[in-house]
């Protein structure tokens, strides 16, 4: 049995099964290579921690955009909240409390238009509360969440992933900085629209070069570009 120090003073027990945490942002199913990726990770992650079990948050479906319902419930005691607020605030506090059970999280997203696609933004409006994943103090912004093993896997069709036109990378990893989490992994897949099937192998590898102490994939063919 282990213990994880939180952020805020807290201890979060390890006795447990392993918690993954996967988020996925892409549009896509079947085609999407960033949902390729994720899934050899997290195929890997559960041959790593054999039992661990896996909450899967598909963004594609949507997320409510924050509203004037939700900030008003953000900025108020949740002992002094209306019922409009709690339900207003019941999904984000759902997303909140899966992050901060998670072991290992691993989003999974393309670059639209430069940045996050508009459904990993709404997450994230979601899941940074004040008082809950960070709060403000004498010495500046704390983030609130223990840090813990996060896989950023990015796909793009021609901006390089942590070039100057690439406002993903960087901005994610402030966003989860914000909130405590710095242990952050990336695994890019980009400039996919030219020699992409070249680069999609190549970011499999890179995945299963993470995870050496488990049997060789070898046998396996990586998925291609589709
Ligand atoms: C709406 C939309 C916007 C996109 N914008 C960009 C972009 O700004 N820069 C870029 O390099 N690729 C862009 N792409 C290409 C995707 O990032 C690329 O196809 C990626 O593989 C998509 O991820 P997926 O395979 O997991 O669906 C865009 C794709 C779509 C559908």
């Amino acid at each position: 049995m282990g213990t994880i120090n939180q952020a805020n003073g807290a201890e979060r027990s390890t006795d447990r099964v392993l918690r993954i945490l996967r988020i996925d942002a892409s549009a896509r199913h079947a085609a999407s290579v960033s949902r390729g990726l994720a899934d050899r990770l997290v195929d890997r992650l559960r041959t790593q921690h054999p039992g661990a079990e896996l909450v899967v948050r598909d963004l594609s479906i949507g997320l409510p955009f924050v509203n004037e319902t939700m900030i008003e419930g953000f900025y108020t005691p949740a002992a002094d909240r209306s019922d409009e607020q709690r339900m207003a605030l019941a999904l984000s506090d759902e997303l909140v409390a899966e992050l901060a059970a998670a072991d290992r999280v691993v989003i999974a997203t393309p670059i639209y238009n430069f940045s996050v696609p508009a459904a990993l933004k709404a997450w994230i409006d979601l899941v940074c509360r004040a008082g809950l994943t960070f709060k403000y103090t004498e010495n500046g912004p704390l983030g609130l969440l223990a840090d813990r093993k996060t896989y950023l896997i990015a796909a793009s069709g021609g901006v390089p992933i942590g070039g100057p036109m690439d406002f993903l990378s960087g901005y994610l990893r402030q966003v989860l900085g914000f909130i405590g989490i710095r242990d952050v992994e990336l695994i890019a897949a980009d400039r996919l629209g030219a020699g992409g099937d070249a680069r999609v192998s190549a970011a499999h590898d890179r995945i299963d070069g993470l995870f050496t102490d488990i049997a060789s994939p070898a046998d396996e063919a990586a998925p291609v570009a589709a």
